[in-house]
């Protein structure tokens, strides 16, 4: 389980987290959902330790994550994958390098394993056949996928996922929450999904929250979400809607 307890996160003068609360419980999918700068991604950084609160604490089953580490951070780090906004793979490395490389972070397994479960994954997302090329060679919706076949090989406790599909066309769209639909009928598995896409959003959460002005404005399941009036819902949906008649047009 994953416990966020009052936590705060400022840059300078910006308040970007004012004191959250979430309980993510495990083999649930947490939805995160917030307009663009709203600290989403600081969110998701803060959880794996990439950025430290400023107050508050987090418990990632019984380890306060402020408390942790050398070995024991190390340890609690290995429970995570995560799926980076921009995929974030190693240009230097071919695409089995970059789906291996956090298998081999474990030492644990053999070369010939690793190329077992590299290439397991990669077929699992529909890539099997391009081992052997760069993540230049491929498509934004192609590299995301990467991604998400290096998280599904650790097959890690808690997988974060930072706008899995955002940027995609509605189809690849659609395939990758399909993908992400798949990893999570595993009940070890423990999501939080941060996205602005309201309809990838309803099809993967159990539960949702809206980051708005540095804390939850709202907090609920899908169905809940759809039928609430409070203002900063309906202004999220609205806005969201309003981009997509821009695009439409
Ligand atoms: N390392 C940093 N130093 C200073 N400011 C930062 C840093 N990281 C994030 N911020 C600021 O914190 C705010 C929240 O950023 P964050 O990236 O979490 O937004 P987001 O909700 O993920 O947005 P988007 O939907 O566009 O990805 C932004 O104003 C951003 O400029
Ligand atoms: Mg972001």
């Amino acid at each position: 389980m994953i416990n966020i307890n009052n936590l705060h996160k400022s840059f300078g003068d910006l308040v970007v987290l004012d004191g959250i609360n979430m309980d993510v419980h495990d083999g649930q999918t947490m939805v995160v959902m917030g307009k663009s700068g709203t600290g989403k991604s600081v969110l998701l950084k803060l959880i794996t330790r990439l950025l430290y609160p400023d107050s508050g604490r987090i418990f990632i089953d019984d380890d306060d994550l402020g408390t942790l580490s050398g070995k024991s951070l190390d340890k609690c780090r290995l429970k995570f994958g995560m799926l980076f906004q921009s995929a974030a793979l190693f240009d230097s490395l071919n695409i089995y390098d970059n789906v291996g490389i956090g298998l081999r972070a474990y030492n644990r397994y053999s070369e010939s394993e690793i190329k077992s479960i590299t290439a397991d994954s990669l077929e699992k997302v529909g890539l099997s056949d391009v081992g052997d090329k760069y993540p230049a060679e491929l498509s934004g919706g192609m590299r995301k996928r990467v991604g998400l076949a290096r998280v599904m090989a650790i097959k890690p406790k808690y997988i974060l996922y930072d706008e899995p599909t955002t940027g995609l066309d509605p189809v690849t769209s659609a395939q990758i929450a399909k993908l992400i639909k798949e990893v999570q009928s595993d009940p070890n598995i423990t999501s939080i999904i941060v996205t602005h896409d309201i309809p990838t959003g309803f099809f993967l959460a159990d539960q949702i929250v809206l980051l708005d002005n540095g804390n939850f404005s709202f907090t609920g399941s899908v169905e809940e979400m759809k039928n609430s009036q409070l203002e900063s819902v309906q202004d999220f949906i609205s806005g969201y809607n309003e981009d997509l008649d821009l695009k439409h047009r």
